[in-house]
């Protein structure tokens, strides 16, 4: 085991859960740490029955922690990185800033757990996006080849983290009450609304959220030629992002053998029996660590197309749960000091 692991970004949305995380699946560990901005430090987290002060990140703060999981904005998982890798530490980390470089393995557990094994002081954890929807293609690429992926996702509020989730709330009381709001966390007011940009524009007029579900999916899946259309969109709901993924494969998949080949897969489940409305849905899927499958049907105008609707809960398996399945793959394989 790693004898003293610490939570980088252990204040925010993902931090919270990973904090959760590490007590319900008994994560082994001598020691921990809590580590945050200025603004959090000295104040006090409630962890496993004992009582933790949250800690100032700074280049020292690093000195004697083993394996540290990051869950910080890009800009400081930037800068906090080289000095947990100067201190010995090794860093699961959460944010978009180190994903591409091509010296990081960027590891989903049941996709492509070899690549952990290759890093050199730091693993990434893709974006949640990217997450959900590589776990359903997976099964599909291994029995037919995806060619070309087009997708439309929902995405919950929570994914801009505890300042995204506190503005769902008010924006909305303060439609309600038909008082004026001034949004801070997304660029228009959230409530009774869609906001079809998330993150700034990247790339042909892809926005930088769009363009990670792009490159992140040919990098775990080792596959350039992959060839992905994603459209991002925020939506008034709390927490789980939804998917609607259109896949065309070089071989024809059946619905029949599509949803064998989901149901056969480690981390996802089906829920598919639309003459029920039985479909997954994100205030089904809160709290779990699964993503969900449904909806799933031949593509009315491509001859090797397949549609499916696909929910996973963005803070859990699209975060904490993957970063925190990294490190378990580090402890059972005996890489921890
Ligand atoms: N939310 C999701 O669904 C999701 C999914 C996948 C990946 N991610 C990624 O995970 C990361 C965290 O996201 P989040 O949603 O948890 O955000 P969040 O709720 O805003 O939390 C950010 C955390 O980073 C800390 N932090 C901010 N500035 C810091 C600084 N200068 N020094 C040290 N700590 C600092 C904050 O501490 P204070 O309390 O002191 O401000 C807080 O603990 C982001 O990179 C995000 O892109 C998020």
């Amino acid at each position: 085991m790693f004898e003293t692991i610490a939570i980088v970004g252990a204040t925010g949305a993902v931090g919270g859960i990973i904090r959760k995380l590490l007590q319900e699946r008994e994560f082994p560990y001598k020691n921990i740490r809590f580590l945050a901005s200025k603004r959090s430090a000295g104040t006090t987290i409630e962890f496993a029955g004992k009582s933790y002060t949250v800690e100032e990140m700074t280049p020292e703060a690093f000195q004697g922690i083993d394996l540290a999981i990051g869950s910080t904005p890009d800009p400081v998982a930037k800068e906090f990185v080289p000095w947990a890798k100067a201190a010995g530490c090794i860093v699961v980390d959460e944010s978009g800033f180190w994903r591409m470089d091509p010296t990081v393995p960027l590891v989903i557990p049941e996709v492509n757990p070899e690549a952990a094994f290759t890093h050199q002081g730091l693993i990434a954890s893709p974006n949640c996006s990217t997450t959900q929807m590589v776990q359903s293609l997976k099964p599909l690429h291994d029995a037919g080849r995806v060619r070309r992926v087009i997708v439309s996702t929902y995405q919950a509020t929570s994914g801009a983290g505890v300042g995204g989730q506190r503005e769902l709330v008010d924006a909305s009381r303060a439609a309600l009450d038909g008082a004026d709001f001034t949004p801070e966390t997304f660029s228009h007011s959230i409530a009774f609304n869609l906001i079809p940009q998330i993150g700034s524009h990247k790339h042909a007029g892809y926005t930088s959220e769009e363009m990670k579900m792009v490159f992140e999916t040919r990098k775990i899946l080792g596959d350039e030629s992959i060839q992905v259309c994603p459209t991002c969109v925020r939506v008034p709901v709390s927490n789980c992002h939804s998917e609607s993924i259109l896949v065309e494969t070089e071989r024809k998949i059946t619905v029949e053998e599509a949803r064998e080949l989901f149901a056969a897969t480690p981390g996802l489940k089906v829920i598919d029996d639309v003459a029920s409305g039985k479909y997954p849905m994100p205030k089904d899927c809160d709290g779990d660590d699964d993503t969900y499958i449904g909806r799933i049907r031949e593509d009315l105008s491509c001859e090797n197309g397949l549609a499916f609707w696909c929910v996973s809960d963005n803070l859990r398996k699209g975060a904490a749960t993957n970063a925190v399945q990294i490190a378990e793959l580090l402890v059972r394989n005996g890489a921890a000091v």
